[in-house]
């Protein structure tokens, strides 16, 4: 069997200093699926979780990290009608793209436009996707709405704000935890129209100020327990909250039941990685037209991605030391020499 490199983890899992670059099988492409030379892959806050044993490969991915990636068409499996090789390609994995070959179902990847670097097509599938599911989608996003993200710096939390300006929503409110977060979404295209330390200020209340008491008709949560009376309170009637993580923990000790039955709430779970690849497929499908939106913080379109910081894949380790601190505004990118 033929060999690449990838980043491995010694025993498995464990902390940061057990990822290592090493030398591990070179997958083969089966029927449907694409065998792509990656060219950079983008950091997850479940790449983290993995590392520690905290979070489950779906069945049949593979077991390295990294769930998108950027890179060249290089194998076709039987029947790939969609590509060819040499195709420049960007897209979701169930795992495996820290490495320097990934396997990938045909319908999962999409055309790399000139305009984005590899850099910058790999910060995208992960975070614009989930934020898509999550407003498009489930949240029904649409003119008029207001939206409330938390954790409006991560890169999910970014795209989001941005797609529901793109989208018509007469506010976007965004939490964080810094004030040099709080003004750079401020200050981005498209970016927050108002914001909230939600360390030191009152979320709810703030956007009972900015909505004249009426509230918001979408909250996108990654946190949780800590948020989840004022994300009830926040709510407009009709109001759909959709919930991406649960940062803060699990378990909220009382809950007013009241409220989500008066205010007709609706209260969404979502996850992307853990879904079918036929399911996937269709939401990719749905996402294509976004992409022509898309274009690098200095591209000039509507919905821009951005890039925290840049790594060589000999630096993992320091990439994930990043993360684990919470110190990114916007993505953090591997390169693979
Ligand atoms: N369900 C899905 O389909 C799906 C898909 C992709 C990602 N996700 C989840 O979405 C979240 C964001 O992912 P990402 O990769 O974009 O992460 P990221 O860029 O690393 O950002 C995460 C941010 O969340 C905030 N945060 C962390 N702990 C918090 C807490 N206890 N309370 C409030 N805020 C907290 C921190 O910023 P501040 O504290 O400054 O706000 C942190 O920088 C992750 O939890 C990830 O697992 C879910």
């Amino acid at each position: 069997m033929s060999k690449m490199r990838a980043v491995l983890i010694k025993g498995g899992q464990g902390p940061i200093e057990n990822l290592y670059l090493g030398e591990t099988d070179k997958p083969v492409p089966t029927k449907g699926q694409v065998l792509v030379k990656i060219v950079a892959f983008g950091l997850n806050r479940m790449d983290l979780l993995q590392r520690q044993g905290g979070y489950p490969v779906p069945p049949g991915a593979s077991s390295i990290l990294g769930v998108e990636f950027s890179g060249r068409v290089t194998e076709l499996g039987e029947g790939v009608t969609r590509w060819a090789i040499g195709d420049e390609v960007f897209g979701l994995a169930g795992g495996g793209a820290y490495a320097e070959f990934l396997n990938c179902d045909e319908g999962l990847l999409l055309k790399k436009p000139g305009h984005l670097s590899w850099v910058e097509a790999a910060s995208i599938p992960e975070n614009y996707i989930t934020a898509y599911q999550a407003l498009v989608k489930y949240g029904e996003v649409k003119k008029g709405d207001h939206v409330l993200v938390h954790a409006g710096a991560s890169g999910v939390g970014l795209a989001a704000i941005q797609m529901a300006r793109e989208s018509g929503a007469a506010t976007v409110t965004a939490t964080a935890s810094t004030t040099e977060k709080l003004e750079w979404l401020r200050s981005i295209p498209n970016g927050a129209t108002h914001t909230v330390n939600y360390r030191t200020e009152d979320f709810a209340a703030e956007v009972g100020k900015t909505t004249n008491g009426r509230g918001v008709d979408i909250v996108i949560d990654f946190v949780g327990q800590s948020h989840w009376a004022k994300n009830i309170q926040s709510l407009a009637i009709d109001g759909r909250m959709i919930m991406l993580a649960t940062l803060s923990g699990n378990e909220v000790p009382s809950v007013n039941l009241g409220q989500i039955l008066y205010k007709r709430l609706r209260i969404q779970g979502s996850t992307l990685r853990s879904r079918s690849s036929e399911y996937q497929t269709e939401l990719i499908a749905r996402f294509r037209d976004f992409v022509d939106k898309l274009t690098g913080a200095n591209g000039g379109g509507p919905i821009r991605t951005y890039i925290h910081k840049v790594y060589p894949w000999t630096e993992i380790q320091s990439a994930h030391h990043e993360m684990a601190d919470n110190k990114n505004s916007g993505k953090i990118i591997v390169e693979i020499q």
